[in-house]
């Protein structure tokens, strides 16, 4: 019989569906409520969370969501907590669990992710409240003199110590170290940090005993830095971010799934349709975006119950069309 862990992966990573990232903190929330002229509360959180997670039909392409702390302990306007909500259609629940990306003076331009103190115990709760797995973002910026190998490998050594108290708490590790998309660097040197970070990450996991099957590698796609005047074609995304892959994450490994990392929506799904189509690879491929299926239907909301509807109608939309570029079906 499977494993908790074996059968959440499944769950997770079934083919032609994907993973929606709901996860921003409350200091990050504003970064969305704001432009629409809605104050982040924490009912108006709540309400910008239930547009998404009790959107009708959503469980066709969603197989899993990311929570925030304070979403997890919230409920839907008829009273049934979103865990609930989301387990209910199938659709694994999970929790953001790192505590944000710190500064580290003696790196300067690098973070180091903070959240390990307590872990233990905070995954034993997030566990009973109903999460099926966690994530863990590291931030790599590639810079002039960045990254440096130190930072990666200390970046990668906290992935590796998350994941393992996630899996002594039956709790699925999605462990991920974003590379970030601002900058004025090439494609090829977005794949060479990449192919470095993720070699790092790899290392770590197999050194600290993390079961690779039961862990899923939340990737960036491999593009140009946004400031770099490099077109992003999705051929070429394509090309450098399945050879990336390929050399760096091994058969076993639970899934790959990708962020859009400030990415529009459009090109985040024609990119995704892109890498689908020069699989199959050794593990499932698919979305665990935030902004590309966030975008447009908060711009639609903008705060209103009235536009619920049609802010459903388009983010329903964005799944449906990520769900078939997870396969290369566009
Ligand atoms: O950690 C990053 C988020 O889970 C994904 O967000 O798709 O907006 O980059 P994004």
């Amino acid at each position: 019989m499977p494993s908790i862990l074996e059968t959440s992966v499944m769950q997770m990573m079934q083919k032609g569906k994907g993973l929606l990232a709901a996860d921003e903190s409350n200091r990050s929330v504003p970064k969305r409520l704001d432009p629409i002229g809605v104050e982040s509360t924490p009912e108006n959180r709540r309400r910008f969370r239930e547009l998404y997670l009790s959107a009708p039909g959503a469980e066709e392409y969603l197989s899993g969501v990311i929570l925030y702390d304070e979403t997890l302990r919230q409920a839907d306007s008829d009273g049934t907590p979103f865990a609930k909500v989301l387990s209910d259609r199938g659709i694994v629940p999970g929790i953001k669990v790192d505590a944000g990306a710190k500064d580290i003076a003696a790196f300067p331009g690098e973070t180091l992710t903070e959240g390990l103190d307590g872990l233990a115990d905070r995954l034993t709760e997030y566990y009973d409240l109903g999460a099926r797995f966690a994530k863990w973002r590291a931030v790599i910026h590639i810079g002039k003199e960045l990254p440096t190998q130190e930072m990666i490998d200390a970046n990668s050594l906290q992935l590796a110590l998350y994941a393992l108290r996630c899996q002594e708490a039956n709790i699925v590790p999605m462990v991920e170290p974003e590379v970030v998309l601002k900058g004025k660097h090439t494609i090829e040197k977005a794949e060479d940090i990449t192919t470095a970070t993720l070699t790092s990450l790899i290392e770590h996991l197999q050194k600290y005993r993390v079961d690779l099957k039961t862990t899923v590698v939340k990737t960036s796609m491999v593009v140009p830095g946004s400031a770099s005047g490099q077109p992003m074609n999705p051929e070429q995304v394509a090309e450098a971010t399945a050879r990336c892959l390929r050399a760096t994450i091994p058969d076993e490994a639970g899934g790959v799934v990708f962020l859009s990392g400030g990415q529009s929506s459009e090109e985040a799904t024609m990119n995704l349709n892109a890498i689908a189509k020069l699989g199959p690879y050794p593990w499932n491929v698919t979305f665990t975006f935030a902004r590309a299926l966030q975008y447009p239907a908060i711009e639609i909301w903008a705060g209103k119950d009235e536009n619920i509807k049609k802010a459903r109608e388009a983010f329903m939309e964005r799944l449906k069309a990520n769900a078939a570029a997870s396969i290369g079906a566009l």
